[in-house]
């Protein structure tokens, strides 16, 4: 991945008035916490404190493993549509609005929609689950996310028997992600960013949609207000801020095998014994214990998820398919 250019300087107009921007932030809150489970009574003190989700579960899989700091989680990030520098994202996607959002769900599906976010919540409870998050580019974070199995919305919609595989989008729209604009910091990728999955692994219940992380409502720099979480793929297979999900019969092209389908695969599971062709996999740094003298984890094959994931690739040559 990951040319390095120089962030653009932001035009005065486009800096929304912070009342002006809080405003929009608490009505985004307010949506989701509303869709939780919150009463209007309550919502100006429960988006004000912190905008925490009230009552949240321990869904399965979660890890007993200490969390990466709030801090780091949401300061080094990689969402190109702000910028491709780890601040970028954290330094420029302040003012993103996120509310009101809809996600499109397409295609080979029996009951297609256009759903505007509070509402697909309502449908699904919100639970906590801390996954191990490993980039592509060796370093890894645990990450206390909030949200819902993929699966359980999948099933919802009803895929057609031609369904294979499925499709998410991200938003295009370069006024506000300074990313997609030509020729300044999106690091020439085509844009909107495109992910996909094979249909099974859509349904699998490691995979999160999520909107939060921390119990909190997720930072848009994490990818607000709704993005994607598979944990035992690198994380560019995670898609930030979708507003669609499209069924299809065919492998969707996604953004980095576009960019580069030498570098980058469909499947792109997490495999210590195949390295990128510019670095090795075998190893990674765990974000916040990079001091000088820690030593790098060991990767493990699917991220550590292997006793869950394996099977979903029996008899492929994952060498081949990376
Ligand atoms: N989604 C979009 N739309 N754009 C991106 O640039 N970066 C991916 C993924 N999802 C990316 C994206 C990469 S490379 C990683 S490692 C994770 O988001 C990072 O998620 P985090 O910032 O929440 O840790």
């Amino acid at each position: 991945m990951f040319h390095i250019r120089k962030p653009p300087d932001i035009a005065a107009s486009e800096i929304t008035p912070p009342e002006i921007y809080r405003r929009r932030r608490f009505l985004r809150d307010a949506g989701i916490l509303a869709a939780a489970g919150i009463t209007g009574s309550l919502l100006p003190a429960a988006a004000d404190a912190g905008r925490k989700f009230p009552n949240l579960r321990k869904g399965p899989f979660s890890l007993d493993e200490k969390p990466t700091s709030y801090k780091d989680v949401t300061s080094y990030n990689n969402f190109y549509e702000f910028g491709s520098g780890k601040g970028d994202p954290s330094e420029h996607a302040g003012n993103f609005r996120t509310f009101p959002w809809s996600v499109a769900i397409e295609g080979e599906v029996k009951k297609p929609a256009v759903y505007q976010l509070e509402d697909l919540l309502k449908h699904h409870p919100l639970e906590e689950r801390v996954y191990r998050l490993r980039c592509v580019e060796a370093w890894s974070m645990v990450v206390p996310w909030v949200g819902f199995p993929l699966r359980d919305l999948v099933r919802r919609v009803e895929p057609t028997s031609r369904a294979k595989y499925v499709e998410f989008t991200t938003l295009l729209d370069p006024a506000q992600m300074p990313g997609q604009r030509p020729g300044l910091l999106g690091a020439g990728l085509d844009w909107p960013y495109i992910e996909g999955l094979r249909l099974d692994e859509a349904m699998h219940p490691l995979a999160l949609l999520a909107v939060g992380l921390y119990g909190e409502v997720l930072p848009n720099q994490n990818g607000a207000p709704i993005r994607l979480v598979v944990p035992w793929k690198y994380g560019f297979k995670s898609i930030k801020s979708i507003v669609k999900i499209r069924f299809v019969e065919k492998q969707p092209l996604t953004t980095w095998v576009r960019a580069n389908s030498r570098e980058y695969g469909f499947y792109s599971n997490v495999n210590p014994a195949v390295d990128h062709p510019r670095w090795s996999q075998a190893a990674e740094r765990r974000i916040g214990e990079d001091s000088l003298f820690s030593p790098k984890r060991k990767t493990l094959p699917f991220n550590g998820y292997a006793d869950q994931v394996a099977s979903l690739y029996t008899g492929m040559d994952l060498k081949k398919y990376f």
